[in-house]
């Protein structure tokens, strides 16, 4: 990032990377690296597209950097989980941040990616509810951060490359055999 645009990133989310509640992330494993490094990564690819798309910059900056904050891994408690935890998050920086509306909307449906994935292949985490109406991003910045998770979790979990290709089309034969009728 040049100087002056990693400057003006710096002042809109300093207040964050500074707070204790907040370095907790840097506990826990998120796709094989810590939830800091991927919500910073986030952060920033939110705010170089936020400028790309001419968005909100503080939208994109906070909200991209809190789209995961909540304590623990996606498995240790319900609220956590696979789908909920972007209520979660937004509830958390709502607490510990006092987001505006639009930042805590945009957080919340950050998992939307998953959400339309999840309608393809009924068979992901089916304990769990995806509706497209709650989920589905409502601002610019709410889709930029969508696509920026996306993107950034992909790169993250390149190294299990084939794992994750070979487990999709397992899911997808599965799904064919079972919804044949
Ligand atoms: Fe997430
Ligand atoms: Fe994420």
């Amino acid at each position: 990032m040049a100087k002056n645009k990693s400057k003006e990133f710096d002042s809109l989310v300093s207040d964050i990377l500074e707070n204790e509640y907040f370095l907790e992330t840097k506990k826990d494993l998120h796709h094989g690296t810590s939830k800091y490094e991927h919500s910073l990564r986030v952060a920033k690819l939110s705010y170089k597209l936020g400028r790309l798309f001419r968005g909100d910059l503080r939208v994109a900056a906070r909200a991209g950097l809190l789209h995961d904050f909540f304590f623990g891994t996606r498995k240790e408690k319900p609220e956590n989980s696979y789908l909920r935890h972007p209520v979660t998050a937004a509830s958390n920086a709502k607490r510990y941040f006092n987001v505006t509306d639009k930042e805590a909307e945009a957080i919340k449906t950050h998992m939307f990616h998953q959400v339309l994935l999840k309608k393809i292949f009924p068979f992901i985490n089916r304990r769990e509810k995806a509706s497209v109406k709650e989920f589905k991003p409502k601002s610019k910045e709410g889709w930029i951060i969508c696509f920026s998770d996306l993107l950034v979790s992909i790169m993250e979990l390149e190294r299990f490359q084939f794992t994750y290709v070979a487990n999709v089309f397992l899911l997808l034969v599965f799904n064919i055999i079972m919804f044949k009728n």
